[in-house]
């Protein structure tokens, strides 16, 4: 039978074997599979594992600072990049979907090939990839193949030619996280929803802006505290805020306002391919609701999303 402890002696040994003493470079989403793949890696040949960061400006509230810094501890290699200039400027009047995407999934590659050549002499480049995933990029059409290609650093320029390292690539989820578990990673890092390589920009209907980037910041900051305040946060498969470009009316004291609409969305799922709008108590969302609109400028009206996947996706964009 299949165990953690085994795999992460067998996988260990291995890496050894297969790295001696090079360089391996890989990139850090703050997700379970990189972060996974970090440390048994890091186990196995510890510094010369270089781990890089991208702050993408496109993260959750405080994210890049809180996830960098348990990185940090958990003994990792790891530089944090501020990109997020050169991502909000070629993401500026993009309002098209696949175009946003893309052109995160450009600067990203850019970024890391940046700073993957000031590590001299590096000769691997480590990737989360897990099995789903293996499965996943084996189906060349439909539309799963186009979500996750933008943050397949498998597109890095040819010149690199750098050698490919995949310690997860015959695990599913579970046992990714087992694995992580007997790491002893983080349950704040191991226990996280899924969350969009392209993250917000593709939760902001219409074009990005740092402005709209920081309202939605602060909406989804409040739902996910909340959710997590509640023990809620473990029930749903994922969670999170749209900003829509649709304005309302609405009163604040004597004034009339003019603002936009978020939505909220969460979800139940097994594996993101179907999914179910979570029940979520009433209570729960009045409470959320007011905090937002009592404490974001900006946003006036909140309404909830219940829409199960198919036909709907989970996210808007
Ligand atoms: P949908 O919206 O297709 O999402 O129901 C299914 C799962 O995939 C995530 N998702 C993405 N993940 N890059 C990613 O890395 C993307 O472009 C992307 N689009 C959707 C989504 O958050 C959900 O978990």
């Amino acid at each position: 039978d299949w165990t953690s402890e085994q795999f992460i002696e067998a996988t260990v040994a291995d890496l050894q074997q297969q790295i001696g003493n090079d360089k391996v470079v890989l990139g850090l989403s703050g997700g379970v599979d990189s972060s996974v793949a970090a440390m048994l890696i890091h186990q196995a040949i510890g510094k010369n594992l270089y781990c890089i960061f991208v702050d993408n400006g496109l993260l959750r509230k405080d994210e890049f600072e809180t996830v960098l810094d348990s990185y940090k501890h958990m003994g990792l290699n790891v530089k944090g990049v501020d990109s997020k200039s050169r991502f909000y400027e070629a993401l500026a009047g993009i309002s098209d979907p696949e175009l946003k995407r893309k052109a995160i999934g450009r600067v990203f590659i850019e970024v890391f090939d940046d700073e993957a050549h000031q590590i001299e002499d590096v000769k691997w480049l480590a990737q989360g990839t897990i099995y789903p995933d293996v499965i996943e990029s084996m189906s060349v059409k439909g539309p799963s193949a186009t979500i996750k290609s933008h943050h397949n650093v498998g597109g890095l320029p040819d010149y690199m030619k750098l050698k490919v390292v995949e310690p997860l690539k015959t695990l599913f989820k579970d046992e990714v996280r087992l694995v992580g578990k007997t790491l002893k990673i983080d349950d704040t890092i191991l226990g996280r929803h899924p969350f969009p390589g392209p993250g917000l920009a593709i939760r902001i209907l219409s074009d990005v802006t740092p402005q709209k980037v920081a309202i939605l910041q602060q909406v989804d900051h409040i739902f996910i505290s909340n959710l997590k305040k509640t023990g809620l946060y473990d029930e749903v498969w994922q969670a999170g805020a749209i900003l829509t470009p649709v304005q309302s009316v609405g009163v604040m004291g004597d004034e009339r306002t003019y603002e936009n609409v978020v939505a909220l969305r969460a979800v139940t799922s097994i594996d993101g391919m179907t999914a179910d709008w979570s029940r979520l108590p009433y209570e729960f969302l009045a409470d959320v609701s007011n905090e937002i609109i009592n404490k974001v400028k900006g946003v006036n009206r909140v309404v909830y999303d219940i829409s199960s996947k198919p036909p709907a996706t989970i996210e808007w964009e």
